[in-house]
């Protein structure tokens, strides 16, 4: 054995210890706001740090003892006092958005909120449902908030030559698996003459996407609770999209079909999905690789499973993608990579 090696390896896992603990701790921080009151305070007790979010005190305390332990924030004994340093606020902070890592962290506890259901799966095979998850919708909402919707207009869109003119004149749009529907109601917004359709399972998504759409008094755009394993939709759509929504699904080859299916004939389907190769050891210099290999590991495989379903997984890949989507009948595809979402892949596929 490698002595040095080891010793290093064990420094490592519990530098990985640290920082999956500072993962959960700044999940909290960001689900209690504490980051946005610190956010500019001068250095302050935890006293008023507490009251100033209105929260209990002695956890205030402790949760600070982890930030600064995890160098996130300042302490200054002589006054117990404490800082979060604006440099760090510019990560962490509602505000800072569309840069707030602490969005994406909050995948670290809602993933281990199915580790024993997961466990079960390792032994007897099987998956654990979207219905297992009581805060994906919210977090999945924020996290392409942050992802999808300030690139949506200037960016996104604008993969796709014409596209723009043709949403202004007007066309049918459908976004698949549309979650909370954000994308469809900023798109129905900007664009009043089109009509948008959104469909996803989830029924506390589809309602979210309504209420949202009543309030910006956007009536160009329809959610409906649905499964889109078989759309049954022939030559409706100019466009559809699909975010972050293909790789987990049960059967991705019938929705993949139905799509082709349903996009008239010059139509356009948009679809982002993790940029990715199919082969593990081409991802292996990508800096986010154990995250995506875990979250499908323990999401976006396991719901695919839990309906016998193809647990394609969050890596399944630019090859995998290519193939199935020619069998799906759209064999034009082109690839693009945006500066800023290096996570993700667009593809612009035609039949
Ligand atoms: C990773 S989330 C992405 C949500 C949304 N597109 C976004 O970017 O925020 C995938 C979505 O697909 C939906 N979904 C999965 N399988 C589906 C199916 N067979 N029919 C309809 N929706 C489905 C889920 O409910 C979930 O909201």
């Amino acid at each position: 054995m490698d002595r040095r090696k080891a010793k290093a390896f064990g420094e490592r896992m519990e530098a990985t210890l640290n920082a999956g603990a500072l993962a959960l701790m700044t999940s909290i921080g960001h689900r209690t706001g504490l980051f946005d009151s610190m956010a500019g305070m001068k250095p302050s007790t935890s006293h008023e740090i507490a009251d100033t979010s209105g929260l209990d005190e002695r956890y205030v305390r402790e949760w600070l003892g982890a930030m600064v332990a995890g160098d996130v924030v300042e302490y200054k004994p002589d006054g117990r006092t404490y800082r979060l340093p604006d440099e760090h606020a510019a990560s962490l902070t509602r505000d800072a958005a569309p840069g707030n890592a602490a969005v994406y962290l909050q995948y670290i506890p809602l993933l281990g909120s199915v580790e024993d259901q997961i466990v079960e799966c390792f032994k007897s095979g099987g998956g654990v449902p979207y219905a297992a998850f009581p805060r994906f919708q919210d977090v999945m909402a924020e996290d392409s908030g942050q992802t999808v919707i300030p690139a949506l207009l200037d960016h996104i869109l604008e993969l796709v030559p014409g596209l723009t003119d043709s949403l202004k004149q007007g066309i049918d749009v459908l976004d698949v698996g549309c979650g909370s529907g954000r994308a469809l109601n900023i798109m129905a917004m900007e664009y009043p003459a089109s009509r948008f359709t959104g469909f996803d399972l989830s029924d506390e998504a589809t309602s979210a996407g309504r209420r949202q759409a009543k309030a910006n008094g956007v009536t160009n755009l329809v959610f409906e609770a649905r499964d889109v394993t078989k759309l049954g939709t022939p030559k409706q759509y100019d466009l559809i999209t699909a975010f972050d929504a293909i790789h987990d699904q049960a059967e991705p080859a019938s929705v993949l079909g139905g799509i082709a299916d349903a996009l008239r004939d010059d139509g356009v389907f948009l679809m982002q999905d993790i940029a990715a190769s199919s082969e593990l050891h081409e991802n292996l210099d990508n800096p986010a690789g154990t995250f995506l290999y875990a979250i499908s590991v323990m999401h976006c495989m396991t719901v695919s499973l839990a309906s016998g379903g193809a647990g394609l997984g969050t890596m399944w890949g630019e090859e995998m993608a290519r193939s199935m989507l020619a069998d799906a009948g759209m064999s034009r595809v082109e690839v693009s990579l945006l500066r800023h979402d290096s996570q993700n892949a667009y593809y612009i596929a035609r039949k």
